[in-house]
C-alpha cells in the first residue's frame, strides 16, 4: 500500500474533517521520528494515517475491525498491524517495535498541540511556542481528553524525554 492509497482508504472510512486532520497530524509526527531515526518513513506514515481509520464507523470494534479489514484487503505490513493494535492499550498487544512505540507516544500528544494552536487568536501553529505546549501539558484541565499518563509512558518507552518529545511533535506539525 502506498501513502496515497492509505490516505484514500482512511478518507473513505472517516467522514469527519477533525478525525482526518488527527490522522494527518499523527502522520506528520511519525514521519518526523522516522527521519530522525532513519527508519522507513513510508511505513511510519502509513501507520499514522491508518491507526484510527475505523474509529468513526466502528467505534465499538476499534481497532479490531480496522485490523481485520487491512489484513483481508490490503498488503499492509504486520509491523503496522501490530502497531495499530498496540496503540489501543486495551487490546493487550505489546508495543515491541520502534514504530509501535512511536505511534503510541505521538497519538494523544498531537491532539494537545493542535488544541494549543487553536486557542491562539491567530490559530497559527507556526506561532505556537514550545513553552506554551509545556504549560498546556501541565494544565490537566486543558484538552482534558488527552491522556497525559499515556503520553509520558509512551515517551519513556521510546527513550525520549518529555521536553524533547513535545519539541519534536510541535516541529513536525509546524512543518506540515
Ligand atoms: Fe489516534
Amino acid at each position: 500500500m502506498t501513502r496515497d492509497e492509505a490516505y484514500e482508504l482512511m478518507c473513505q472510512h472517516t467522514p469527519s474533517d477533525s478525525l482526518r486532520r488527527h490522522m494527518l497530524n499523527v502522520e506528520a509526527a511519525m514521519r518526523h521520528y522516522a527521519r530522525l531515526w532513519e527508519e522507513d518513513e513510508e511505513q511510519y506514515a502509513i501507520a499514522g494515517l491508518l491507526h484510527d481509520f475505523d474509529y468513526e464507523l466502528h467505534p465499538e470494534e476499534h481497532p479490531f475491525w480496522g485490523v481485520k479489514y487491512l489484513q483481508e484487503n490490503t498488503d499492509v505490513s504486520d509491523e503496522i498491524i501490530q502497531a495499530i493494535l498496540g496503540h489501543a492499550s486495551y487490546s493487550g498487544v505489546k508495543r515491541e517495535t520502534k514504530l509501535a512505540k512511536t505511534l503510541f507516544a505521538v497519538d494523544e500528544l498531537t491532539g494537545l498541540v493542535q488544541a494549543a494552536a487553536l486557542i491562539r487568536p491567530d490559530k497559527d501553529i507556526k506561532m505556537l511556542e514550545l513553552s506554551s505546549v509545556k504549560k498546556r501539558f501541565k494544565n490537566k484541565a486543558f484538552a482534558a481528553g488527552v491522556n497525559r499518563d499515556e503520553v509520558q509512558e509512551g515517551a519513556q518507552d521510546l527513550g525520549v524525554d518529555m521536553d524533547t518529545h513535545m519539541a519534536n511533535v510541535l516541529k513536525a506539525m509546524q512543518e506540515m
